[in-house]
């Protein structure tokens, strides 16, 4: 008898140790199988009560009934424990007072931006932006264009062709999608057209293979040269600021007839003469009225319509806005440069 109250003792505080070592459900459950299971301890005590003298059995059933409820409880009671804390967040809790990691957030390139301003601009006095692909005909990109095989002023646009293919090239600029655009409706046409364009120029401070554009185009019933200077003027001051002044000088453009080429007063010195510009000017694109040709080429009846086009590139007016001096910093992905913007 004096044995088995040692063992029953033993056991107690084992159990003890167990289920409060059972930090979750699984634990807690191998722990209640080790004790209370049909094959546990109190079941192995059970087992030795056979063997004593029938007048002690009743008292040491008792002893081992009593640590069996004792036992009972104690796993209850842990078991309410464990499972309160699984609905507890693991680790330490999260302080909201802290102030937040800010994810880097990345901006709009700049010259994504000027083309915006740009074509915003435009879209004021009721220009529609539109787009084609970079990949074009040579018939859109030159013939359509007024811009027969062998004429010289091919030489002006000198181009990349797309390997093995003598009809596909880079789009050298914007204009052959005015072309795409007169195929697909009829005049009245009001356009905006920014976009990628290339030409296979040795990259410098002021070159690239690869640059963007913005081109227009008009056309209705009598269209004029005043029509285009008017837009023209408009857009230099809703640009560069309503201080702009233009100044237009005769050009040639197979395109268009006549041409010229549009100047704005420098923005840096206000039109006196400067490091920047050329004595007041700065020349921001090339512009005319458009060819009876090209309007042929598309089926538009040159008796019927004119119309006035125009094209500039995005970053030098990009670089002078916010005094850029080199244009691969454009295209360098240098965040020191990019966030400046
Ligand atoms: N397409 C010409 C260029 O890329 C620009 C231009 C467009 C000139 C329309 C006149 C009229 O240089």
């Amino acid at each position: 008898m004096g044995g088995l109250r040692e063992t029953v003792e033993s056991i107690r505080k084992a159990a003890a140790r167990s289920v409060s070592a059972a930090s979750d459900e699984k634990s807690l459950e191998a722990a209640r199988v080790e004790y209370l299971g049909r094959k546990g301890r109190i079941r192995d005590l059970m087992g030795l009560l056979a063997a004593l003298p029938s007048h002690e059995r009743a008292e040491a059933g008792k002893l081992i009934n009593d640590l069996k409820d004792e036992i009972t409880r104690a796993f209850d009671e842990r078991r309410g424990a464990v499972a309160a804390g699984a609905r507890k967040p693991a680790g330490p809790v999260f302080d909201v007072t802290l102030p937040g990691a800010k994810p880097r957030i990345g901006r709009v390139h700049p010259l994504t931006k000027a083309t915006r301003e740009i074509v915003d601009v435009f879209a004021r006095i009721g220009f529609t932006a539109v787009f084609g692909p970079e990949v074009e005909t040579v018939r859109n990109n030159f013939e359509a264009l007024n811009m027969p095989l062998d004429h010289p002023s091919r030489d002006a646009f000198d181009t990349f062709f797309v390997k093995g293919r003598q009809d596909l090239v880079l789009r050298s600029h914007t204009s052959p999608v005015q072309i795409r655009a007169m195929l697909a409706s009829k005049p009245p046409l009001r356009i905006v057209v920014p976009g990628r364009t290339y030409r296979p120029d040795t990259v410098d401070a002021t070159h690239s293979f690869m640059f963007h554009q913005v081109e227009g185009l008009v056309v209705d019933t009598h269209i004029t040269m005043a029509d285009l200077k008017y837009c023209l003027d408009m857009f230099a001051k809703g640009y560069f600021g309503p201080g702009a002044r233009t100044r237009f000088r005769p050009h040639y453009f197979p395109f268009t007839e006549p041409s010229a080429e549009m100047d704005v007063s420098c923005i840096f010195c206000g039109g006196q003469g400067c490091r920047i510009c050329k004595k007041g000017w700065l020349e921001i694109l090339g512009c005319g009225m458009v060819h009876p040709n090209v309007f042929r080429a598309v089926g538009y009846d040159p008796e019927k319509y004119t119309g006035f086009a125009f094209g500039m590139g995005v970053e030098r007016p990009c670089m002078m806005k916010h005094g850029v001096n080199d244009l691969r910093l454009f295209f360098e992905n240098d965040i020191r440069f990019l966030d400046q913007f």
